[in-house]
């Protein structure tokens, strides 16, 4: 049986990640600043190097799930020293108290360490040019585990959604609920990505063991939409009278640019893992039923 630790376990993964381990053959150690579930949390601060060594000591981790991170896209850019903090000093604290136990870490990533001045789906070895501080430290958070020379399976993902926490599903299902119209921003496409099915993407490499695979890899849910598509199906799903209204992106005011394309190519996470990678609206519907 392996021993598993789990990082910032109250965000949206991290909550996704313990329902699709229970009942798992291994064991499961969820950690996070918060406790907010109503499920044990023991308390792990990661930017604490030194309370990271010592319950890496305690624990001896097989493997390391690391969900934590600075997420909040717009306040970073006035927060930058915080999104460094958590996005690539904490990277390496973990980075480096898990080779002290030998242990592979997962570690999440975004599509923002792209530009989105793409036409084609990214590859996980094109070429980087995030437009902002959260980008920016997520790739520095990746380059921290890479040059540890630590077991490092790094996922990218992008327009994570799911029941808990701050997302696009949440914030529009409050808006439609409440308002006769809402303006969404329709010139940036990617993919929405249901935290459920990315945990058991996660899931599903732990308990196959498939844990030698040190690199870089891309998933989302399959298909390519606008935000204000993504927006749309939701009102029809919801059944609001609602109009959505399509908006360019220079009409939304935002701190922060955004990439106008971030389609990420998912060939070598399919390759390598044989994942089965679900189609966004069937992600979507099931994870509304929950939500509802
Ligand atoms: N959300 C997206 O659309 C998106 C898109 C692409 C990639 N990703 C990546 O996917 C991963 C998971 O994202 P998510 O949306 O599940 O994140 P999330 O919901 O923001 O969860 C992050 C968790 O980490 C916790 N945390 C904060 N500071 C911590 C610390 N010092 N030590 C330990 N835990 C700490 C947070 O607690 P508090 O809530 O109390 O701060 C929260 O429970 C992240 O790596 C993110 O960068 C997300």
């Amino acid at each position: 049986m392996m021993k598993v630790i789990v990082t910032g376990a109250e965000g949206q993964l991290g909550r996704e990640l313990r329902a699709a381990s229970r009942g798992g053959a291994h064991n499961y150690v969820f950690t996070d600043v918060c406790s907010i579930s109503r499920e044990e949390t023991r308390y792990l601060d990661i930017t604490d190097t030194s309370a990271v060594n010592a319950f890496f000591a305690a624990e001896k981790p097989d493997v390391v799930v690391n969900c934590a991170a600075y997420t909040n896209v717009d306040k970073a850019e006035d927060d930058a020293a915080a999104a460094d903090l958590l996005n690539r000093v904490a990277v390496g604290n973990i980075a480096r108290a898990a080779m002290d136990c030998a242990a592979t870490v997962i570690h999440i990533s975004t599509d923002y360490v792209f530009g989105g001045d793409g036409r084609v789906p990214y590859r996980e070895d094109d070429a980087k040019n995030p437009l902002g501080v959260y980008g920016r430290t997520k790739l520095a958070g990746e380059q921290e585990l890479l040059e540890s020379g630590c077991k490092a399976i790094i996922i990218r993902t992008a327009w994570l959604y799911s029941p808990y926490g701050k997302n696009f599903v949440r914030t529009m299902m409050s808006l439609m609920s409440s308002h006769p119209e809402v303006g969404v921003v329709a010139d940036q496409v990617g993919s929405p990505t249901c935290a459920a099915d990315l945990a058991d993407v996660i899931y599903g490499i732990i308990e196959r063991g498939k844990l030698g695979y040190t690199g870089v890899y891309h998933f989302t849910d399959a298909g390519v939409v606008s935000w204000f598509d993504f927006a749309r199906e939701i009102c029809r799903l919801g059944g609001w009278d609602c109009t959505v209204k399509p908006l360019r992106s220079s009409e939304f005011p935002s701190k922060v640019r955004r990439p106008h394309y971030s389609v990420l190519d998912k060939s070598k996470i399919i390759e390598t893992f044989g994942v089965e990678v679900p189609y966004w609206k069937d992600s979507l519907s099931r994870c509304f039923q929950n939500m509802k």
